[in-house]
């Protein structure tokens, strides 16, 4: 299964790597990125493969259901991350792995926005914290079970300039499901705003502000 399949990336991948003998499940809950997954399969020649709109969280999952459970760059998303990883093991067949990637604490510049909305009082759901290091990813896995955790980190990032760093954050917007940002008014959301920019302006260099985007791949075993 490739949770948060998107356009399919994953999901067809492992369709080819399975072949005739296995079967692939992608799911997503945006009807337009599974339209391109769907456009892609009927292009292919792949029958191993079934794309759906579901919700991760809601997905009826059964136990020891699946050899290998996916999830790229979207696990950080989802509103009880602990939860889905504890669900994903028991729903894995014995020996079965998952594979996931997520990034850094500190990466698109989340320090600064987290920084921004701790200074009006705001909590971010910080959508890296709970897996944003080797070591948080590896306890959280640790505690729902799983074990031969494996984990590679490839040092990413670019230079942006000043301006193209405050134009990565609006004041207002957040991926996670539960951003503290919907009742603020825009004032509030200008200040929040005008906060960001002042930070992003502290952090420039010669080259620019650094915009990292460590990312973890993870993968382990049931
Ligand atoms: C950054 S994209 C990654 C897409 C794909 N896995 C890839 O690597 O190309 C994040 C994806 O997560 C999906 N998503 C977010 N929350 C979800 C949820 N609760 N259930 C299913 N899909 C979700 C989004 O619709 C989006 O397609």
């Amino acid at each position: 299964m490739d949770v948060a399949t998107g356009t399919g990336i994953v999901a067809i991948a492992a369709a080819h790597i399975v072949g005739t003998q296995g079967h692939v499940i992608g799911i997503d809950i945006a009807t337009e990125l599974l339209n391109q997954a769907k456009q892609k399969v009927a292009t292919s020649s792949l029958q191993n493969i079934d794309l759906l709109e579901i919700d991760a969280e809601e997905y009826p999952l059964k136990p020891e259901q699946f050899d290998a459970i996916l999830c790229s760059s979207a696990v950080v998303l989802l509103t009880d991350i602990s939860r889905s990883l504890g669900d994903w093991h028991r729903s894995l067949k014995p020996a079965g792995f998952v594979a996931f990637s997520c990034y850094s604490a500190t990466s698109f510049l989340t320090p600064a926005i987290a920084q921004a909305c701790e200074m009006k009082g705001l909590t971010l759901p910080e959508i890296n914290k709970t897996l944003g290091s080797p070591e948080r990813c590896q306890q959280l896995l640790t505690q729902v079970g799983f074990s031969a955790i494996n984990i590679q980190t490839e040092q990413r990032g670019s230079y942006l300039s000043v301006e193209q760093a405050k134009n990565r954050w609006d004041g207002k917007t957040w991926l996670h499901p539960n951003e503290p940002f919907s009742g603020l008014t825009p004032n509030q959301v200008q200040r929040l705003k005008a906060d960001y920019d002042r930070r992003i302006e502290s952090l420039g260099t010669e080259k620019g502000v650094w915009d990292e985007q460590t990312t973890f791949f993870v993968v382990a075993r049931k």
